[in-house]
């Protein structure tokens, strides 16, 4: 089973995952917890080149093909071999942040773009995405303050930099998404208690899985 986690900055994606695969452990289960950009050995070089702030000269198309060698790499040389394995593979961030934010988010053709997705990734698509929604003003002080906690140095924030219209505009093309395919989408109000999103998150994962007759 391949579940995906979608949300703009400080949406708390990344620790939800986190409880979510130490969860399935728990359960006996053998969750595999990788994200994009950076989840292969390639994608952690490009990481490092597409979150840097002071690489200011990274054209929207440069930025995409970026994203793409490291979602194609990810997914020949990590998820589906997980997936063949047997495991189920949490993936932070997929498919869906190039439509929200390479399309909504910079502007470009989302038809071109899933086209380019469908490419980078053989087709393969998570049989749930948890959408973790914030509204803009909150995830970003969230995602200020996880940054200062963490001690990121200026060097990750090239996207967190981005002007609040451009996060609104990720926002909303998440929405859009889940509209066009309300079956795969989970939406999260992620503003609530991190216990209660937690929970929910569980929620559709045990729905999930029952659906999949792994569940016990
Ligand atoms: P990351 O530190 O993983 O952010 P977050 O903690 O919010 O997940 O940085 C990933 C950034 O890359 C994030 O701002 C979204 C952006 N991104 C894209 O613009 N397109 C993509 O296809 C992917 C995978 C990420």
């Amino acid at each position: 089973m391949f579940i995906s986690f979608e949300g703009i900055e400080g949406s708390g994606k990344s620790t939800t995952a986190r409880a979510l695969a130490e969860h399935l452990q728990e359960r006996g289960l053998d969750p595999l917890l990788t994200r994009e950009p950076g989840g292969c050995t390639l994608g952690r070089g490009l990481r490092h080149t597409l979150l840097d702030m002071r690489v200011h000269t990274l054209s929207s198309r440069a930025e995409l093909f970026l994203f793409l060698a490291d979602r194609t790499q990810h997914v020949t040389e990590v998820i589906r071999p997980a997936l063949e394995a047997g495991q189920i593979v949490l993936c932070d961030r997929y498919v869906d942040s190039t439509l929200a934010y390479q399309g909504y988010g910079r502007g470009l053709d989302t038809g071109f773009l899933r086209r380019l997705n469908e490419t980078a990734t053989g087709g393969l698509m998570p049989e749930v995405t948890l959408l973790l929604d914030v509204p803009v003003p909150c995830g970003l002080t969230r995602a200020g303050k996880c940054n200062k906690d963490a001690g990121t140095t200026i060097s990750e924030g090239r996207f967190d930099s981005e002007s609040r219209d451009f996060h609104e505009r990720v926002r909303s093309g998440y929405h859009a998404l889940t509209q066009e395919e309300p079956d795969r989408f989970a939406v999260i109000d992620s503003s609530q208690l991190f216990e209660d999103v937690i929970l929910q998150c569980f929620s559709v994962v045990e729905r999930t899985l029952r659906r999949f007759g792994d569940a016990d």
